[in-house]
C-alpha cells in the first residue's frame, strides 16, 4: 500500500518508520522534519506525574505508551543503527511549601486511585534520592516509572530508522490532505492509498469527499530553556519536577528546563521574563543549576485539544483513507510508540489497541466548514 504522512514530527516519524517497516511504501512530508514542536520537547514519559483528576483515559493511554517505550527504543536503535537517548532514572515530584505540599497529596490520591506506583517520600528521603536538591524541600513524590527520553537524539534516530526503511522525505510545505493525495504548496501532488494529517499545531487544509473539515486543535505555546552540566558543580541526575516548572537531566550532561504554558496563538517567541521564571524556579529546587552552562531558549507550540486528549483515527466515518494522528498536547513524544502502531493498523484494516478507541477524531463532530 502506499502511504503519504503530512508531518515529520515525532508523530508523523514514528508511523513512517512502521508503516515502512511493514511492507509499505512511504512518502513523507515537511519541510523541516522534526524541527518544531519535537525538537522543543522536554522529552519526559511521565503519565505517573500527569496523571490528572478526570484524564483517565488520558492517563491509561500514557501507562500502555510508557510500558511499551523500553522495548520500543530497543527497536529504534536496532532499525536506526542510533541510540535514541532513552533512560529510566524515575521522577521527583517536589513541594517547596504547604500549598505545593497539599497539591502533591491531591496527586498522590489520584495516583494511587489509579492504581500507579508512587511513593510519598520526606525532604530527607527526596535529598538522598537526589543529592542536588535544595534543603528547602518540604518533601515529594517518588515515581519510579516516569522515564525519559532525549527528544532530539530520538527525533534523529527515527529520522535514521525511517531512512533504512525505505521512506522517501519530501521537504515541502503541505496544501491540503484529502482522500488518497496530499497537495503540496508548489503545487506537487503526492498520490496515496492512505493519507495520515500528522502536523501537529498547524492543520493544514483536510477535505473528505469534496468537503472540508476542521479540527479542534490550538497551540499552547511551551517555552524551554537548556544548559550543560559544568564540573564544578554536583547536578541532577533525576527528572526533577514541581507546580511550575521541571528539570530533566541527560547523561550527556545536557540539562532541560520547562515550560510554559501560553495560550498566545502561533507564536514561537522567546521572552526574557519567561526565561528568568523558568531559571529562578528550577534554581529554587536545584541551586547548582546556576553554575551550569546556559545553551540555549526555544519555544515550541504544543497542539491541544478541547479535552486534551489526541484525535487518533478516520477524520471522518466513511473516510478510512484520511487518518489523523494530531492533538497529541503534552505528551506527543510519549504516545508516539502507541500512536505509530495504532495508525498503522487502521491503514491496514486491522482494529487498533483498545486503548486508543476514546480517542476517534468523531468526538469533537469534526466540524465541517
Ligand atoms: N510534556 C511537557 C510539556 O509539554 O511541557
Amino acid at each position: 500500500m502506499k502511504v503519504a504522512i503530512a508531518g515529520g514530527g515525532v508523530i508523523g516519524l514514528a508511523i513512517a518508520w512502521r508503516a515502512a517497516a511493514g511492507g509499505h511504501e512511504v512518502v513523507l512530508v515537511d519541510p523541516y522534519p522534526g524541527r518544531a514542536a519535537s525538537w522543543a520537547a522536554g522529552g519526559m514519559l511521565a503519565p505517573v506525574a500527569e496523571a490528572y483528576q478526570g484524564e483517565e483515559t488520558i492517563t491509561a493511554l500514557g501507562v500502555a505508551a510508557a510500558a511499551r517505550w523500553q522495548s520500543w527504543a530497543a527497536e529504534v536503535r536496532d532499525a536506526a543503527g542510533a541510540d535514541p537517548g532513552y533512560t529510566r532514572h524515575g521522577t521527583l515530584v517536589v513541594a517547596r511549601d504547604q500549598d505545593e505540599l497539599a497539591a502533591l497529596l491531591a496527586l498522590l490520591d489520584v495516583q494511587q486511585r489509579q492504581g500507579l506506583r508512587a511513593e510519598r517520600v520526606s525532604s530527607r528521603e527526596a535529598r538522598h534520592l537526589e543529592p542536588a536538591l535544595s534543603p528547602a524541600v518540604r518533601g515529594g513524590l517518588w515515581l519510579e516509572d516516569d522515564h525519559q527520553v532525549d527528544n532530539r537524539m530520538y527525533v534523529r534516530a527515527l529520522i535514521d530508522a525511517c531512512g533504512r526503511a525505505g521512506v522517501s522525505f519530501v521537504h515541502e510545505r503541505v496544501d491540503v490532505c484529502r482522500d488518497r493525495a496530499i497537495e503540496l504548496t508548489s503545487g506537487l501532488v503526492v498520490s496515496a492509498d492512505a493519507v495520515v494529517v500528522a502536523t501537529g499545531a498547524w492543520q493544514p487544509r483536510i477535505d473528505v469527499d469534496g468537503d472540508p473539515v476542521t479540527l479542534p486543535i490550538r497551540p499552547v505555546k511551551g517555552q524551554i530553556v537548556r544548559l550543560q552540566a559544568t564540573a564544578s558543580a554536583v547536578f541532577p541526575a533525576k527528572t526533577v519536577r514541581a507546580e511550575n516548572v521541571y528539570v530533566i537531566p541527560r547523561d550527556h550532561g545536557e540539562i532541560a528546563i520547562g515550560a510554559t504554558s501560553e495560550e498566545k496563538g502561533y507564536d514561537a517567541t522567546v521572552t526574557a521574563g519567561a526565561v528568568r521564571e523558568l531559571l529562578t524556579s528550577a534554581w529554587e529546587l536545584l541551586p547548582a543549576l546556576a553554575e551550569a552552562q546556559l545553551v540555549e531558549a526555544m519555544a515550541g507550540l504544543r497542539p491541544g485539544t478541547p479535552d486534551n486528549a489526541p484525535l487518533i483515527g478516520p477524520v471522518a466515518c466513511g473516510a478510512p483513507t484520511v487518518i489523523v494522528a494530531m492533538g497529541h498536547y503534552r505528551h506527543g513524544v510519549l504516545f508516539s510508540p502507541v500512536t505509530a502502531e495504532a495508525v498503522v493498523a487502521m491503514i491496514e484494516g486491522a482494529p487498533p489497541a483498545p486503548v486508543v478507541d476514546p480517542f476517534t477524531p468523531d468526538r469533537f463532530t469534526a466540524v465541517r466548514a
